[in-house]
């Protein structure tokens, strides 16, 4: 693989306390009054775990628009619990596709008065509603925000348990879109049995404002959209036993059981027995030996219509590093920090380590630094990364990592992925949850800012 030419990047990274204010200032351009885009052009509606990550950031800024931000999505949710992908603003529905049109929703049985979506995203939302009321514990208790979020987040993961998680005890992701890792690595096999000719017609409003090169290509979009149809045509009810993409995926396990671990600190808050949440993640968990490949010293996928591991190391592999030690099996821990910390990932006593982690094995032949989710590195699955080494007592070692994403976020315009050696920005820029969680790294250090 060829990880681009490194360029001399501190010399020209703006200061702090300008990247705080950049990163304010694009979330309150992309706030829309009730919830924030991922980004005006490229994303114009509201996006389930985009909003999660953003919320984590405007709690610094606003506790109040955070938790905004996740009623607004908690209020999409569809009769069985289940919180969806996008919830779509209909004036803007020329402007992405699928588009709402697409999916039909008020059609299907138990979907909210908004149109979404009928396909999820991965679970972090348990969690950031802890930490938006953690920011803030009198504002949200005087405005109820865990009382009416707790029952939702419960009939949100009862979803997964009963819908998608009844064969193995680990969600199932029925779509590529639902990893939010769209076109990784693990997902060549599996899509490889999809047919690539939807009845609709393919229509590419993104590549008005990413370069093709940066995107999905052509023919993975045929796919997306034939399942996509496929799931839809099929009332989206998980009841189709032939539908030919059903993949456990390594991210959305290790945030299921990450939320689980934090709807039990919310019903304690509530004066609720948070036992069963924590011996729910100890089931996950447990579960999860299944995806664990010891030679790579990460968690994997498992395609269920082959019963077979996908063997490749991506950066939702390591994400089972948000948990205590306690809760993961022994050793285990120590095996994802080396993993995290070595040749695949960071790197770290290596001669060209990388500003931020990359989104798929830096030792893989087939890595392309530009290219989406097949190397590039992520605001957020680095946050999610650093916040994982700070659980295993590594703080000092993730603080490092903080001022050079913070910064080079700040001076690349917020973009959606970076070449993780050189820092150089792909995607579209000014891409929110890039901006909330540079506000959130750099908030520690920052006096609170207070915005309406
Ligand atoms: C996209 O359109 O690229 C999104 O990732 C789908 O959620």
């Amino acid at each position: 693989m060829t990880t681009g030419t490194t360029t001399g990047t501190t010399d020209t990274l703006p200061d702090s306390t300008t990247a705080l204010g950049a990163a304010s200032a694009v979330l309150r351009r992309n706030w829309g009054g009730a919830y924030t885009v991922p980004a005006t052009g490229l994303y114009p509606h509201q996006w389930s775990w985009d909003s999660a990550f953003i919320a984590i950031g405007l709690r610094h800024l606003s506790p109040r628009r955070a938790q905004l931000e996740l009623d607004s999505l908690l209020s999409s949710q569809w009769a069985d619990g289940r919180l969806p992908q996008i919830v779509y603003d209909t004036r803007r529905d020329d402007d992405y596709a699928p588009s709402a049109a697409f999916w039909g929703s008020a059609e299907l049985p138990g979907s909210p008065p908004v149109p979404t979506t009928g396909l999820v995203q991965p679970p972090v939302h348990a969690w950031a509603v802890w930490l938006v009321h953690a920011q803030d514990p009198a504002e949200s208790a005087r405005r109820r925000f865990l009382q009416r979020a707790y029952p939702r987040l419960v009939a949100w993961h009862r979803y997964l348990r009963e819908r998608r998680a009844a064969t193995d005890g680990l969600v199932a992701v029925v779509h590529p879109w639902e990893s939010g890792t769209d076109n990784s690595p693990l997902w060549d096999d599996a899509l490889s049995r999809v047919p690539g000719t939807p009845r609709a017609s393919i229509d590419r409003p993104d590549l008005r404002h990413a370069s093709a090169g940066e995107r999905p290509s052509g023919k993975e979009y045929g796919k997306y959209f034939w399942l996509a149809e496929r799931y839809r045509d099929h009332d989206c009810a998980d009841v189709d036993p032939d539908h030919p993409f059903v993949v456990d995926d390594p991210t959305t396990n290790a945030l299921w059981a990450r939320s689980e671990l934090a709807l039990a600190d919310i019903a304690e808050a509530l004066g609720h027995d948070g036992a069963p949440h924590r011996a729910e993640a100890a089931r996950i968990v447990a579960a999860m030996e299944a995806l664990w490949d010891a030679e790579l010293g990460v968690y994997v996928a498992l395609d269920r219509h082959t019963g077979e591991l996908v063997r490749k190391a991506t950066v939702g592999g390591l994400l089972a590093l948000l948990l205590p030690a306690d809760v993961l099996p022994p050793g285990r821990a120590d095996a994802l920090v080396r993993t995290a910390l070595g040749p695949r990932f960071l790197d770290v006593d290596g001669t060209t380590p990388p500003v931020m982690v990359p989104s798929y094995d830096a030792t893989a032949d087939d890595l392309d630094p530009a290219l989406y989710w097949r190397g590039p590195a992520w605001f957020n699955m680095t946050w999610l990364v650093l916040q994982g080494l700070r659980v295993h007592g590594l703080e000092d070692l993730a603080e490092r990592y903080v001022a050079p994403m913070a910064l080079t976020a700040a001076r690349e315009g917020f973009p959606e992925y970076v070449n993780p050696w050189t820092g150089a920005g792909h995607g579209t820029r000014s891409f929110s949850w890039t901006a909330a969680l540079v506000v959130d790294l750099l908030a520690d250090d920052a006096p609170p800012t207070s915005q309406p």
